[in-house]
């Protein structure tokens, strides 16, 4: 290897670091609480943190609670939406809480980086409507009459303080110096569009008022969708995820889908750039846990199937017996009683890789002619 070749590559190396661990933040999952976090040193020691990001850590004390909630709401969500799937957004001890999965630019990546921006500003905004911050309340700028007729008023979720929160927070990383590299434009793009996610699907929730529950006066307020939406709306996103590489426009450097043929896509959705590997072999020193010990379904051709989900290895059938309640009874007033029922179940799982053959067996002693 030459010595300008070794430099090279070593400095591709510290740059795919540099960008690549920008999720590391979310290791404040892990963390039973850091509502703690009341002095500027608990700061210094959380793992994960970028310096910059302990900085803001100081300066805004009473919002890191929410930032750890909005990290373990990315992670439950991510494990809800990702259940059937062959990586199933399983989490590490140690960093990248997601292991590798997540240090190269695949759409798994795409789809952990959107919920997470995501997780922060949903879990910053409700902090700020339920008077948990002293620095942000309700947005109480929307006010007055409605085209439709009804009263604007009441607390409405205060996204724009969460999403300006989510920006500097789980941003920063990219938007300090090595913002152009495809990396860090692509995690920009995804975690603007897991805010998005959030920003347009606010809805419009009602209290009527009037005589005994008519609704003469309603008063309207503007409320975030619940998280599951969310995570909806960014799992469809990424399954239509565009595969996109880099191009200058000016000297300015975007993201392009790969193939000119695809429509350009939008801000909401998701961006990658390396594909998938196809997560079936146990591969702990990348964060893979491999499919063998999954429950799958027999009769689905998707990829809960167990033909894709154990990657061809076959399956084990078990019958367990469930106990269910049945022919329940309303009993006057007021109990239910029912009857327990047993139902026998089938249960389908991965099976293990085959175990590596035996070593041969030892070459039988050549017996050497006693007499002759
Ligand atoms: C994910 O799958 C692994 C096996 O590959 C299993 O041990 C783990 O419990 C699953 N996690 C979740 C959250 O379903
Ligand atoms: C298995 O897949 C079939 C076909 O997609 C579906 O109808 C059924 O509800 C699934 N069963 C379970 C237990 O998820």
């Amino acid at each position: 290897m030459s010595p300008e070749y070794s430099l090279r590559s070593l400095l591709l190396i510290i740059l795919a670091t540099f960008s690549a661990n920008a999720s590391n933040w979310l290791y404040l999952a892990k963390l039973s609480s850091v509502g703690s976090i009341s002095e500027e040193e608990t700061c210094e020691k959380l793992k994960g943190l970028i310096q910059r990001q302990v900085q803001m850590c100081k300066r805004n004390l009473e919002v890191m609670d929410s930032v750890r909630r909005g990290a373990q709401l990315a992670i439950e969500e991510c494990q809800y939406q990702f259940r059937n799937r062959r990586w199933n957004c399983s989490t590490l001890d140690t960093l990248p809480v997601f292991g590798k999965v997540v240090t190269q630019g695949t759409r798994e990546a795409a789809f952990v980086y959107a919920i997470s921006s995501a997780g922060v500003a949903f879990a910053v905004t409700r902090a700020c409507s339920s008077g948990e911050l002293d620095k942000c309340g309700c947005d109480r700028t929307v006010q007055g009459g409605s085209a439709q007729g009804f009263q604007w008023s009441g607390c409405s979720d205060n996204i724009a303080y969460g999403v300006a929160f989510s920006q500097s927070f789980v941003d920063i990383r990219e938007r300090s110096k090595g913002a152009s590299s495809n990396r860090a434009l692509m995690n920009l793009h995804n975690n603007e569009a897991g805010r998005k996610a959030i920003l347009n699907n606010m809805r419009v929730e009602c209290k009527c008022h009037g005589v005994s529950g008519s609704c003469e006066f309603k008063t309207c307020w503007k409320a975030m969708p619940p998280f599951r939406k969310v995570g909806n709306v960014l799992k469809e996103k990424f399954d239509g995820a565009t595969e996109v590489e880099q191009s200058e426009i000016g000297s300015t450097k975007v993201l392009v889908p790969k193939n000119s043929q695809f429509k350009p896509h939008t801000d909401e959705d998701l961006v990658y750039l390396d594909s998938s590997p196809d997560f079936c072999e146990h591969d702990l020193k990348n964060g893979v846990l491999g499919t063998s010990g999954r429950q799958c379904n027999k009769t689905s051709k998707a990829i809960d199937g167990c033909e894709l989900m154990c990657c061809g290895r076959g399956f084990h059938t078990d019958q367990v017996e469930v106990v269910e309640r049945c022919s329940c009874k309303f009993h006057w007033c007021c109990s239910v009683k029912c009857k327990p029922c047993h139902r026998l179940l089938e249960i389908h799982t991965c099976r293990c890789p085959p175990p590596p053959p035996p070593p041969p067996p030892p070459p039988l002693p050549v017996m050497q002619p006693l007499f002759h």
